[in-house]
């Protein structure tokens, strides 16, 4: 597990999976065991997370563009983002919990509709400076799950949520070659699972790399006068 990767004080945990996974479900329960201990906490989302970012999703997910298009929009909304939101949060002694970031890029753009990887990485460079999460959770269930999910919730599905299996697989596998990549950053839950049983997994998960992080910022520990 990994210890504080950087010098600030505060962690940005990152949340991915395929659509139909369900991991925003688990989204409150990330953010109340962080409050918990002693955490500020930012939600946020992406693409979106801004005023800008939240328009760029609504083109992203439900306009049709050429795939080149879709990579630099979603780090545009990025670069917003971390701009407007993440770096401020984390600078200002803040915990941030977003719903999804690159590693989406790579699974979906990348994997899913052939983007090149290598160029996915030069954008994550120039726009991230080196910025990178320190917990990402992967709500992983195989793709017959995550379709038939989505079959019985998704009315009125985006872009993504339209495609067949063979993307949603390729998808998957690539959030799995990246959790074997990055096994200090990456952890992988197994969210076919009943609800409760997920939720378990989850608070274990982050309540080891909290012990690793260490205290909050404004909690007692860390305070230096008596
Ligand atoms: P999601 O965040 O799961 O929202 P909802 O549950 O409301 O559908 O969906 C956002 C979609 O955006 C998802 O299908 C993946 C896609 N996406 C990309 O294709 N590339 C990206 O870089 C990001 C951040 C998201």
């Amino acid at each position: 597990m990994t210890t504080q990767s950087s010098s600030r004080p505060c962690p940005w945990i990152t949340i991915e999976g395929v659509d139909g996974a369900g991991k925003s479900s688990h989204v409150p329960n990330i953010i109340r065991q962080l409050e918990k201990v002693g955490f500020k906490v930012v939600s946020t989302r992406e693409p979106g997370g801004t005023p800008l970012g939240e328009r760029l999703r609504e083109e992203i997910l439900n306009t049709p563009m050429s795939l080149e298009t879709e990579v630099l929009l979603a780090f545009a909304s990025r670069a917003e983002h971390l701009d407007k939101v993440i770096r401020p949060a984390l600078d200002s002694n803040t915990a941030v919990v977003c719903d999804r970031f690159t590693d989406s890029t790579y699974a979906y753009q990348g994997a899913g509709a052939g983007y090149p990887q290598e160029q996915i990485t030069r954008l994550a460079e120039q726009v991230q400076k080196g910025m990178k999460p320190d917990l990402t959770l992967i709500f992983d269930v195989p793709p017959e799950v995550s379709r038939q999910r989505l079959a019985g919730t998704c009315k009125d599905p985006d872009k993504f949520e339209s495609q067949g299996q063979e993307y949603f697989a390729s998808v998957r596998n690539a959030y799995l070659d990246i959790a074997r990549k990055e096994p200090q950053r990456v952890r992988v839950i197994d969210s076919t699972r009943p609800l409760a049983e997920v939720a378990a997994q989850v608070e274990v998960v982050l309540s080891e790399f909290l012990d690793q992080w260490g205290p909050a910022p404004s909690s007692p520990s860390r305070r230096h006068h008596p």
